[in-house]
């Protein structure tokens, strides 16, 4: 029987336990799928040099603040963004902004695990060598788009991508409802190893490919992405793509790294392990991620090819490229299995993740079990997933991906890093993370992080809004008879946060909490430690 009521305690099992689900939540689809394409469409060697610099200033910092905020809410409990927000600001407006920190993530887990679910169907045609006869890339794109396409029964039958879709989303409740040391905790220790073996192999294999008789092979795909490049150092639009990547690849501005940190404790490191976490995603992201798709398709297609099919479509590189390739190597099915079973476990360890805001909440605020959330979080996420896949031809996705997957992190991030760095102030702030700390963050981070960093978010919100608002909300870009489906896509997230925002004040209301005191402080028990019940206290002692 799992821990119900109202004083849900959990904590992780271990630290290396806490690492791995951390780097699982990071290390996603975004570092093998996203990251690709967003630096072949962005030229390359040009997107790299304003990705690391995002990477240091606004990447790792947040990566600490998060954690900061995470364990501070901790203290008290607080698993979810509005709560942790409301014990560092004593003010009526902090948990309703909270608010960002509960939809974002519920909405990127909609359509994330239907792609998810695209990547454990893939690894079954690999094992099975379904697409084996789909060797051009004409005939590769018509299998990948009568999957997707409802209605479109050329290649698949109807059924199969909803079956997928159950399946992946039934894996995903069993493992949320065994929480966070015995599901979220066990699945990182089994799928990380293995992911990075998977890449590993099938970095080595692209890197045995023979060059092309142009003496253009997998060498010349790393030389495109890494060979510095300034021309287009002055184009916002570069700066934007890669701010955004770093969001969304290390998993900040969203809400999920923060209740992940809520189960740790005040004598818990979180310097050295904000940081080991930042550095297993960037190793999973530039190195390995940057080491399969784009020098394979480099390989197979030439530079000019590579880039024309990533910038055809986001998927296109992984579904289409990709399997067009294992076809013409030995072993591919296998490989095929490994590169789709690779997306399959980085997307799971991560979409896990996105659902606990939410778990936490209802646990801690209304009493649920851990169990009945997992299953209702499974209804909405199986209801507008269907209907994800239904509009998915009508930019139903992809309309969801930039509010709450892209424009949504920025602000969020923004928030948080005037809460913690200024509202809390910098010496409390720079306090409350040096508890417990195996490392000592260079002094200098505490000017980047109090000035730097949100300044430089609050330059890309305005260069966004005086380059992209206006034609992105009045629709100028979308393609003619999709305009119903953008509408929907929108009002669906702002039911969400009205939705939330309802919820929020009713559990304020119902738990009796005083704006202007903050919460009681939770004793503080080290991880691990049984709660304070008569029953547990006995067979702890
Ligand atoms: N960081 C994950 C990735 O790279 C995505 C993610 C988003 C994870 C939101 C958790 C929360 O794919």
């Amino acid at each position: 029987m799992s821990t119900s009521g109202t004083n849900p305690n959990e904590a992780w099992g271990s630290r290396i336990g806490l690492i791995l689900a951390m780097a699982g939540n990071a290390v996603g689809l975004g570092n093998f799928l996203r990251f690709p394409s967003q630096a072949a469409a962005n030229g390359g060697g040009s997107f790299m040099i304003p990705y690391f610099i995002a990477f240091l200033l606004l990447g790792i910092p947040l990566m600490w603040i998060e954690w900061g905020i995470g364990r501070n809410g901790g203290r008290f409990r607080k698993g979810h963004v509005p709560g942790m927000f409301a014990a560092i600001w004593h003010h009526p407006a902090a948990k309703y902004l909270g608010v960002i920190g509960m939809v974002i993530p519920l909405v990127v887990l909609i359509y994330y695990t239907v792609i998810e679910s695209w990547t454990l169907a893939f690894t079954w045609f690999s094992v099975t060598g379904d697409y084996w006869s789909a060797n051009t890339p004409e005939s590769m794109q018509a299998y990948l788009a009568s999957y997707q396409a409802i209605g479109d029964s050329s290649v698949h039958a109807v059924w199969k991508p909803f079956l997928f879709f159950f399946t992946t989303l039934a894996i995903n409740i069993w493992v949320l409802s065994k929480g966070i040391s015995g599901g979220i905790e066990k699945l990182a220790k089994i799928g990380m190893p293995i992911l990075f073996i998977f890449a590993i192999i099938l970095a080595i294999s692209v890197f045995m490919i023979p060059p092309g008789e142009n003496g253009i092979g997998a060498v010349q795909g790393l030389e495109f992405i890494y060979k510095p490049n300034f021309s287009e150092l002055k184009n916002a639009k570069v700066w934007l793509a890669a701010a955004g990547q770093i969001f969304f690849t290390l998993s900040v501005g969203m809400g999920t790294l923060q209740c992940y940190a809520s189960y740790l404790s005040t004598s818990d490191d979180i310097v050295l392990s904000g940081l080991a976490t930042a550095a297993t995603n960037e190793t999973a992201e530039v190195v390995l991620g940057g080491s399969i798709a784009i020098p394979a398709a480099v390989a197979f297609f030439g530079v000019s090819g590579a880039m024309a099919v990533a910038q055809s479509g986001s998927f296109d590189i992984a579904f289409v490229t990709m399997p067009l390739i294992f076809q013409q190597m030995p072993g591919g099915q296998l490989l095929g299995a490994m590169w789709f079973g690779l997306l399959f476990f980085a997307g799971i360890t991560s979409s896990v993740a996105m659902a606990t805001p939410v778990v936490a909440f209802f646990r801690e605020e209304f009493g649920y079990r851990r169990e009945t959330v997992a299953w209702i979080i499974g209804g909405v996420a199986l209801v507008f997933g269907l209907l994800t896949i239904l509009w998915l031809q009508y930019g139903f996705l992809d309309e969801w991906d930039f509010w709450a997957g892209t424009f949504g992190l920025a602000v969020f991030a923004f928030i948080e890093v005037v809460l913690f760095m200024w509202v809390f102030k910098p010496e409390e702030a720079w306090k409350s993370l040096h508890q417990g700390a195996d490392l000592r963050i260079p002094g200098g981070y505490k000017f980047v992080m109090t000035y730097v960093t949100p300044l430089y978010l609050g330059v890309i919100l305005v260069a966004w809004a005086w380059q992209q608002a206006f034609p992105i909300l009045t629709l100028q870009n979308v393609k003619p008879g999709t305009e119903f489906y953008i509408h929907a896509s929108r009002l669906i997230i702002v039911a969400f946060i009205v939705f939330f925002l309802v919820m929020i004040r009713m559990a304020w209301k119902r738990n009796g909490y005083r704006d202007s005191e903050g919460f009681v402080e939770v004793t503080n028990t080290p991880a691990g430690t049984p709660p304070a019940d008569p029953r547990h206290t006995e067979v702890a002692g």
